[in-house]
């Protein structure tokens, strides 16, 4: 009869142990019985980067990296971005379930009337530099926000949860679009509450001097595709560092600035801004086998966009954002960019050095080249993530704090570093 265990020898003392197996899991602290004496620490296991650790059950985003496939609480990523609305698949990652229509109305005009921002905010986002870098402005704002709400360190309440809540995903639009603003050097607009969520973030970037603004159908509904996209991803970078800084039951806001920090990094969120640069760089299709030439010869440059730590196949939502690309495109013409990226594409699909390493595009090869169409900066792209996945950090928390398994997070370390030794007075020390 099969048992759900694992017979374990230590060879070194010829010792054997039986660890309970669940979920196709071990528990790491049940290696801590494996010792060389009384006095031993224990077994414990090494994992940088927590490659194959699992550090939270979470019922929130499903994903095989190897058949590609991506769900939230259940949904396929590609029935949501087909049918579903940024707020309302928000509702679905954060609460669990898809709203009724009564419940969609409400959280709608719930986050609609938290949309407005303190001035306290704009003043500050008004002393930075024109040329500040729009992540580090917009973390300093989400960061900033725990100084209006001091409320929000009641994390132990959960209906001061869900206040909080309503705020970070209504505000972190708004602090996006007067981030950018700020950039461009335009006065900051006023939230619409006319509008839908996306359509007011789309005038609170955009409007001119025009007195009613209309957003773009087609530009409105791509922006919906992205942010559904990008809503959650389970344990990647930020989200471990909204749960990191959670954990020690922070305010959200200062969780949810770590989180975005982590995002800024050239190897998480920071990719699509990494992609045009490169574009850029590469600047026509013809160029584009010497640029991969030197990839291959790992001078130290990555084809930005491509590889992901989960999916080995392909990002399930690289394919649909392509054709959201194509129906945006129609509408502010083809950027010259997006010839460089096919051609890239087209040939790296084809190279054994890409195809052995299971290299394919992710959602951010892409999402640059339809924020560029809309005549974004690349140093906003990393912010038009954050939004969106402001929804999936905040689901994350709360799912931390109410999980009775979570404790503080503190990992163990192997120290390398020197033995006990003696301080040296300064006149003895050598260089
Ligand atoms: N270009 C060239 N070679 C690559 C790339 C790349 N983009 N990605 C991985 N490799 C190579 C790497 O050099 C290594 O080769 P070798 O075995 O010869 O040493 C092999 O593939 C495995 O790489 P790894 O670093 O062990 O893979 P990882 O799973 O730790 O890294 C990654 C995942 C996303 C950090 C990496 O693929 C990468 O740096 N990609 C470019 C940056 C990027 O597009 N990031 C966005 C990820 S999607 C958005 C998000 O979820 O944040």
């Amino acid at each position: 009869m099969p048992k759900d265990t694992l017979t374990v020898i230590d060879n070194r003392t010829g010792s054997q142990y039986e660890l309970p197996i669940a979920d196709g899991t071990v528990k790491a602290m049940d290696l801590r019985q494996i010792r060389l004496n009384e006095d031993d620490f224990g077994l414990m296991s090494y994992d940088p980067g927590l490659t194959n650790t699992a550090s939270t059950k979470s019922a929130i985003t499903y994903i095989d990296g190897d058949k590609g496939i991506l769900r939230y609480r259940g949904y396929p990523i590609e029935q949501l971005a087909a049918h579903s609305t940024y707020l309302e698949t928000a509702y679905l990652v954060i609460f669990g379930e898809l709203p009724t229509a009564e419940q969609l109305a409400k959280w709608e005009s719930d986050i609609n009337r938290h949309t407005l921002l303190h001035t306290n905010i704009q003043r500050l986002i008004e002393t930075f530099r024109f040329n500040a870098h729009p992540m580090s402005v917009f973390i300093s704002g989400i960061a900033s926000l725990s100084t209006l709400y001091p409320d929000a360190r009641m994390v132990t309440d959960p209906a001061n949860r869900r206040l909080q809540v309503e705020r970070m995903i209504a505000k972190t639009a708004t602090i996006a679009a007067f981030t950018y603003r700020h950039n461009q050097g335009w006065p900051f607009d006023y939230p619409d509450d006319s509008l839908s969520f996306i359509g007011n973030f789309l005038r609170m970037m955009f409007r001119m001097t025009e007195h009613k603004y209309e957003p773009n159908p087609v530009l409105e509904r791509a922006l919906n595709i992205l942010f559904i996209l990008h809503a959650d991803h389970e344990q990647n970078c930020g989200t471990n560092a909204m749960r990191v800084i959670g954990s020690s039951q922070a305010d959200p806001y200062s969780s949810l600035a770590g989180a975005a920090a982590a995002l800024y990094g050239p190897l998480h969120g920071a990719a699509n801004e990494a992609v045009l640069r490169m574009l850029e760089q590469i600047g026509r299709p013809e160029n584009v086998p010497a640029f991969l030439d030197r990839v291959k010869d790992g001078d130290g440059q990555r084809l930005m966009g491509f590889g992901h730590r989960i999916y080995k196949n392909y990002d399930p939502r690289c394919r649909i954002i392509k054709q959201t690309a194509e129906e945006v495109f129609q509408v502010t013409g083809r950027t010259p960019l997006l010839d460089v990226a096919l051609e890239l594409e087209r040939i790296a699909l084809q190279d054994e050095y890409f195809i052995s390493r299971k290299l394919y595009p992710n959602v951010d090869f892409y999402s640059g080249l339809i924020y560029r169409a809309m005549k974004l900066p690349a140093s906003m792209f990393t912010v038009m993530f954050a939004v969106p996945r402001t929804c999936g950090w905040v689901a994350h928390w709360l799912e931390l704090l109410t999980d009775p398994e979570q404790k503080i997070s503190r990992p163990r370390q192997i120290f390398t570093g020197p033995e006990t030794r003696d301080y040296v007075p300064m006149a003895q020390r050598s260089a």
